[in-house]
C-alpha cells in the first residue's frame, strides 16, 4: 500500500522547524520526502494537506500496564504501597487471560485515537497483550512482570521471547522484574543472566518512591548505582528504568554511556505523590529519556500529549526557568526516545527509509491560528491536545483513520470491557 501526504508540515523532535513537504509512504516505510506539490507518481491513496495537516512520528507510551484500563478509578488518592496492597493487587489476583485481552484492547483504543503507535507494557498473561497489539496493528515492547523468586515465571518470560520477539516486525520482548522491593538481588542476577543469554532488554520499576532508596541501603547495603551494577541490570543488553524519581544525580553520570533509558512518568508520579524526576539533569547528561503514562489506575489517562504538556510545564515551573524542558526535546522523548528504548531503532523520526509510524494532526482548528513551521512544535505541546489527532498509522497501515478505528470494533471492545470490569469489581468489592 502507498499513501501520499500532499502539502503537509512534517515535524519530529530533531527539527528546529517543521518542513513543508510531500511525503510518500510505501511498503511500511517513509519512502520519499520532497518539496510540497512536487511528487508526481501514482499512489493508492492521496491525502490533501493544503498546509493544514501536520505529520508527526507516532507517539510512544514508554511504560504502561495496558490492561489496568479495567482498574481505572480503583483506590484513588492513596499512598503507593497502600494503593497496591489494598486496592490493586487483590483485584489483579482475579484477572483472567480474557480480562487482560479485553483490558488491553480497551487501552489500545484509547492510545491509537491519541496518536500512540507503540507502547511498553509490563503485566502478565503477556501472550494476550501481544495478541491484542498485533490484532490492533500496534507496535509494542512487552515483558512479563516478575514478582517474587519463582523461576518458572522467568521461564514463562523467556518463552514469550521465543514465541513473540520480532513478530510481524511489531513486537519486541523484554524481561520484566517488577521492582527492588518485590524481586530479590539473586533473582535479578538470574534475570540479567537470562537477558544476556537470549539478547533481551530488561524493564524495571526503580526508585519510584523516596523510601526505596533507604530500602536498598538497609536491606542490601548498596547505593542505587551499586545495586544496578551488582545485580547485573546495568549491563543488560538494554535497560528501561521506569520512574527513577529518586535516583541521585551524582550517580547518574555513568548512565550516559550505557544502553539505559529513564522513563519519565510525570503524571503518575504527581498523582501518587511520588515526587518529581530530575528531567533537566538527566537530559543534560545525554541519557535516553522516554515518556510513559504508567497504568490507567494511577494516571488516569493513557495520553502522551498530556504527559508532554505536563512535563514541559512542570519542569519550567519547579526550576523557575522557562528555557528548560523545551518543546522539541519533549517531543523527541515522546517519540524517538520511547521507540529507541524498546528496541525499535528506525522509528520515531520523519526521515526517508524510516518506519512509517505516524500521527496525523488536524491544524484546521481555532487554536492553531498563527501556526507556522517555526512555531509548530510549541503549538503542538502548549496549544494542542490529543483530540487534534485525526489519524494514526503504524508501519504504513492505518489503525485509526478520520476518527474511526480500522482494525478494531470499538463498540464490541467497550461492551466486553464493561463485562470484564463488572466481573472484577463485583468479585472484589
Ligand atoms: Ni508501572
Amino acid at each position: 500500500m502507498s499513501v501520499l501526504f500532499k502539502d503537509v508540515l512534517a515535524l519530529d523532535g530533531f527539527m528546529n522547524s517543521a518542513r513543508p513537504c510531500d511525503i510518500l509512504v510505501s511498503d511500511g516505510k517513509i519512502e520519499q520526502i520532497c518539496e510540497p506539490g512536487t511528487f508526481s507518481g501514482l499512489t493508492d491513496e492521496t491525502l490533501e494537506g493544503r498546509g493544514r495537516l501536520a505529520v508527526l512520528p507516532g507517539f510512544v507510551n514508554g511504560h504502561t500496564h495496558a490492561a489496568m484500563s479495567l482498574l481505572r478509578g480503583l483506590g484513588e488518592e492513596k499512598p503507593l504501597m497502600e494503593w497496591l496492597r489494598e486496592q490493586i493487587w487483590p483485584v489483579e489476583a482475579k484477572l483472567t487471560p480474557e480480562h487482560i485481552y479485553w483490558g488491553t484492547r480497551l487501552a489500545l483504543l484509547e492510545m491509537a485515537s491519541k496518536g500512540v503507535t507503540c507502547f511498553g507494557d509490563m503485566y502478565f498473561e503477556m501472550d494476550q497483550v501481544a495478541r491484542a497489539a498485533t490484532e490492533m496493528g500496534m507496535r509494542a515492547g512487552l515483558c512479563r512482570g516478575l514478582i517474587g523468586d519463582d523461576r518458572s515465571k522467568l521461564e514463562e518470560n523467556a518463552a514469550l521471547f521465543s514465541e513473540w520477539n520480532g513478530r510481524d516486525g511489531l513486537i519486541s520482548i523484554q524481561l520484566g522484574p517488577h521492582a527492588p522491593y518485590t524481586v530479590s538481588p539473586d533473582m535479578l542476577k538470574a534475570i540479567t543472566a537470562m537477558a544476556k543469554e537470549i539478547g533481551a532488554g530488561v524493564h524495571f520499576h526503580f526508585l519510584e518512591a523516596e523510601w526505596e532508596k533507604q530500602y536498598l541501603s538497609d536491606e542490601f547495603g548498596m547505593s542505587p548505582y551499586e545495586y544496578l551494577e551488582e545485580t547485573g541490570l546495568a549491563s543488560a543488553p538494554f535497560l528501561i528504568l521506569a520512574h527513577c524519581v529518586w535516583f541521585p544525580l551524582s550517580e547518574m553520570t555513568p548512565f550516559k554511556d550505557r544502553n539505559i533509558t529513564l522513563c519519565h512518568n510525570v503524571k503518575s508520579n504527581l498523582k501518587l505523590g511520588s515526587g518529581i524526576f530530575p528531567l533537566d539533569e538527566a537530559y543534560r547528561l545525554g541519557i535516553n529519556i522516554s515518556l510513559g503514562s504508567d497504568g490507567a489506575a494511577s494516571n488516569n489517562q493513557l495520553d502522551i500529549w498530556d504527559e508532554m504538556k505536563t512535563a514541559a510545564l512542570l519542569h519550567k515551573g519547579v526550576n523557575k526557568d522557562p528555557t528548560l524542558a523545551r518543546a522539541s526535546d519533549i517531543l523527541r522523548m515522546a517519540t524517538y526516545g520511547g521507540a529507541n528504548s524498546l528496541g525499535f531503532h528506525q522509528t520515531g523520526r520523519i526521515l526517508e527509509q524510516w518506519e512509517a509510524d505516524l500521527a496525523i494532526v488536524d491544524l484546521d482548528q481555532p487554536h492553531y491560528v498563527g501556526v507556522d513551521p517555526d512555531n509548530l512544535c510549541c503549538f503542538i505541546v502548549y496549544a494542542g491536545s490529543s483530540a487534534d489527532v485525526k489519524s494514526t498509522m503504524v508501519k504504513g497501515k492505518w489503525i485509526y483513520r478520520d476518527n474511526r478505528f480500522c482494525l478494531a470494533d470499538r463498540d464490541e471492545i467497550i461492551r466486553q470491557s464493561l463485562r470484564c470490569r463488572k466481573e472484577l469489581v463485583d468479585q472484589s468489592l
